[in-house]
């Protein structure tokens, strides 16, 4: 199993962090008055996901030769580990004699039963430390149990990093790893991450996985994820937790709604859940979610969504009899890329029952539904298919759906062609009897009697009297 790019290129020291360096000016400082024996106020690292806020603390720790004490989000804060925590806090030096980083990463995960008293816990841990501390969050604001933490500690928001520097580092480990690219295209790919240095990295390590030189066209085709990182870690979390609360946490921490997290589940199931039975029993809780749902589309009944959203997270992780370490590949759910890549083929069928609903005086839908198998039955004769599509007005696109090919073949051309000559040919011949029509019909004023020098005279016609010719 490769390993994961975010880890394999790990920065080796604080010289090469990217990005705010204002933070990494001033975290330094912190560390060395705590180095003169000054206890100095928690740092709380806040700021988007990937930005390096844990990656900070680590090479601090690493910076000062400082042992990490670490509690994070995938920790359920039981009462052992934060007593294990709060007691490297409170003794003065560690059994090598050295300082320690207490690093409470992840704190606005704090959640449910399992973090009951977790907040105050920390709270005590940050005011009576005698080493330093480090706390780290996405989002610190809108939250309460972040209240104490905010007045407590010195505040630090990370920026998103920049996308030249991001495209500057991934230019940099390509070339390291052999792997060939467009720089335009990694331009790009730095730039669709906004600022998050982690799926940059997990983007290019999928690209750079096909072998092939990385390319604009490529690197377009990662770009419908949208902040498919965040499903990717929510959808492991979900999958290895052995609890509810985790569980629940790594959902309330998601910016995914239910429909979307049921369809990446469903996805990814078999990629996930493969021995023994597990397949099958976290199917069939998701078959259960999926029953919910559809009492709610039906009935409207939004309370059956706490059943649902229950069973296709916590039914579908915690049906499993095996534990599935390491890292797993999960994929976009095929259902939304086929319905985003089929739009065009959508539309195509929808003006195609356009134009067939005009003549046989039926809808779009119904022609889609009912007549089109058929008219690509009949298309199967050359001389039909040139004569629908000159009567139908068919284009290129059109005819090939109905031939079964692409539009770029040159059967499509052959009876494009020979459609719009047709079609040429039908103008003229109605030109032509419309012309002879013409010669037949005499001009109006030849009908009305030649008018007297009188009438002649009289300046407005009379109502009625038409001047107006055929063509
Ligand atoms: N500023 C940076 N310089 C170099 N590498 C970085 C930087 N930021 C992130 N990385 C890379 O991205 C990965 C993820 O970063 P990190 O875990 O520190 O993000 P984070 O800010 O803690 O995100 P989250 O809020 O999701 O926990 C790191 O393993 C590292 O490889
Ligand atoms: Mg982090």
């Amino acid at each position: 199993m490769s390993e994961l790019w975010p880890d394999k290129f790990f920065p080796k020291d604080l010289s090469q962090f990217i990005g705010n360096s204002d933070i990494v000016e001033n975290t330094k400082k912190w560390g060395e008055q705590w180095e003169k024996g000054k206890i100095g106020k928690p740092l709380l690292f806040f700021g988007a996901t990937g930005v390096g806020k844990t990656c900070l603390a680590t090479l601090l720790a690493k910076y000062f030769g400082w042992q990490i004490f670490e509690m994070n989000a995938s920790d359920t804060r039981t009462k052992d580990i934060i007593e294990r925590v709060a007691g490297a806090a409170s003794q003065g030096s560690s059994l090598l004699g050295g300082r320690r980083l207490i690093f409470l990463d992840e704190v606005d995960g704090l959640q449910g039963n399992a973090d009951r008293g977790g907040v105050a816990a920390i709270n005590k841990i940050i005011k009576q430390s005698k080493h330093p501390v480090i706390l780290t969050a996405n989002k610190i604001y809108g939250n309460q149990k972040m209240l104490p933490f905010r007045s407590s500690c010195e505040l630090m928001q990370f920026k998103k990093i920049n996308y030249l520097s991001i495209a500057k580092k991934l230019r940099e480990l390509l070339e390291s790893e052999k792997i060939e690219f467009n720089p335009e295209a990694i331009k790009q790919l730095a730039q669709n991450c906004a600022g998050d240095f982690r799926s940059a990295l997990l983007d290019a390590q999928t690209l750079s996985l096909s072998g092939k030189k990385i390319d604009i066209e490529m690197v377009e085709s990662l770009g419908y994820r949208e902040r498919q990182q965040d499903i990717f870690k929510t959808l492991g979390q979900i999958f290895k937790a052995d609890s509810v609360e985790k569980i629940r946490a790594a959902r309330f921490k998601a910016d995914i709604d239910s429909e979307m997290l049921f369809r990446w589940v469903e996805e990814n199931i078999p990629r996930h859940f493969t021995e023994g039975n597990d397949m099958a029993n976290a199917f069939e809780r998701l078959s259960r979610a999926d029953i919910f749902n559809g009492r709610i589309r039906r009935r409207q009944h939004y309370g059956f969504l706490r059943y649902s959203s229950e069973l296709m997270t916590s039914g579908v992780a915690l049906s499993r009899e095996h534990e599935y370490g390491g890292w797993i590949q999960y994929q976009f759910p095929g259902l939304i890329r086929k319905l985003g890549s089929s739009k065009g083929l959508r539309n195509l069928k929808k003006n195609l029952g356009l134009k067939v609903g005009k003549l046989v005086h039926s809808s779009s839908h119904e022609v889609m539904a009912r007549d089109l198998p058929f008219l690509q039955l009949v298309f199967k004769k050359k001389e039909n298919a040139i004569a629908l599509s000159a009567g139908l007005d068919l284009d290129e696109n059109e005819i090939a759906f109905l031939l079964g090919t692409k539009p770029t073949t040159k059967k499509v051309k052959t009876v494009f062609d020979a459609a719009q000559g047709l079609r040429a040919k039908h103008l003229i011949q109605k030109r032509k009897e419309f012309s002879r029509l013409e010669v037949s019909i005499q001009p109006v004023e030849d009908l009305v009697p030649k008018e007297s020098p009188e009438q002649a005279a009289k300046p407005e016609r009379e109502e009625g009297q038409s001047q107006t010719r055929l063509f």
